[in-house]
């Protein structure tokens, strides 16, 4: 079986974008695949957090991965921190990565831009920590949305080089991104992606959402002044809401602009918000059932860590042969 490693940064409760761009995936691909899924809390510590919040989201974010469907029996699902070979992997791949590499990353620019106050050099090192995540695992795939498109190309160059430098001791990797919902955008800004930071509360669909909350959401997407449900070039808004649909539905383009046909959009948009909701009311109460049982979420984390830990060493173990480290 093909290895997979995925990650996701425990920096808030998950958005819509985030399940249907990847952790739906990452659920669907645990029969097939040996599937590794962490929570990425040190690539949360670039941005300044609050101790006591951050530990918190850690175990929010734990439980709401088994609540979206990742079973800790069939994969390995961790906590990155509580597995050292991260950090350090991620120093030797710092130092074979080039500062003009970074430079080029859009998320620092971006996140550099937001917050001018804190431009720290983690920051500017997430991507080489971002391949140790995968590279440790040797994962041949990474299921990821579109934004991380550019970190796995940095990470497939990395490792690239280092095997021509070194010996083989990389796996190269390949991104997996879904056809629909790699990018879901925002429902008040459809040419903006959906993010978990966006403070305008209409924007965004949180997994927590209640029902009526993601139906009323829906009800105000912002959208065009034409008529037909058609996907097509300049109607973001409604190209938007069709993959969403089409995500969680399975219908395809066509079949949806069939169903709404001689239809405004005001039913186009109930329809969405309610299968939406439909979608996550049982993810919503799996979550309220596992945050009661927190010794549980405790053990599977520790076996998780465990059992990633374990293959994780193994490639360290290789990687400081190559570079001439005493292992
Ligand atoms: P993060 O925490 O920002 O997002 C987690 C996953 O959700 C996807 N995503 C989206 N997909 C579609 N539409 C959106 N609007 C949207 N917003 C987010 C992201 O693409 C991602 O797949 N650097 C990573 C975490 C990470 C990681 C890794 C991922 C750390 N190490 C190793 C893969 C492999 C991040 O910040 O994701």
């Amino acid at each position: 079986k093909k290895v997979i490693l995925s990650g996701i940064q425990p920096t808030g409760i998950f958005t819509l974008g985030n399940y249907l761009g990847a952790i739906k995936t990452w659920g669907q691909m645990q029969d097939d695949y040996h599937c590794c899924y962490m929570i990425a809390d040190l690539h949360a510590l670039t941005v300044r957090q609050e101790p006591a919040k951050l530990r918190k989201q850690v175990l929010e974010c734990y439980a709401l991965l088994l609540a979206c469907g990742v079973d800790p029996q069939k994969s390995i699902v961790f906590i990155q921190s509580q597995v050292p070979a991260h950090a350090e992997l991620g120093w030797v791949l710092s130092c074979n990565t080039q500062f003009g590499e970074l430079s080029r990353m859009t998320q620092f620019k971006d996140k550099s831009a937001k917050h001018p106050e804190n431009i720290n050099a983690g920051l500017f090192t997430y991507p080489s920590l971002m391949a140790a995540d995968i590279l440790v695992y040797q994962a041949d795939m990474v299921p990821v949305g579109e934004d991380q498109k550019q970190h796995l190309e940095l990470t497939r160059d990395v490792a690239g080089r280092f095997n021509n430098v070194y010996g083989n001791t990389f796996r190269i990797p390949e991104p997996y991104i879904g056809k629909q919902g790699a990018r879901i955008m925002s429902l008040a800004d459809p040419t903006r992606k959906m993010s978990k930071s966006d403070e305008n509360q209409n924007a965004t669909v949180s997994i927590l959402d209640k029902s009526e909350q993601i139906v009323k959401k829906f009800k105000r997407a912002v959208t065009d002044s034409d008529m037909e449900v058609c996907y097509k070039e300049g109607k973001d808004g409604i190209n938007n809401l069709m993959s969403i649909y089409s995500v969680v539905t399975g219908k395809n383009m066509d079949e949806i602009t069939a169903e709404f046909a001689g239809k405004g959009y005001g039913d186009f948009k109930v329809a969405v918000g309610e299968a939406v909701a439909e979608e996550l009311r049982p993810v919503r109460e799996e979550f309220d059932r596992l945050m009661a049982d927190k010794a549980y979420l405790e053990q599977c984390y520790r076996e998780g860590a465990e059992k990633a830990s374990r293959i994780a060493n193994r490639t360290m173990e290789k990687v400081k042969r190559k570079v001439g480290l005493i292992g």
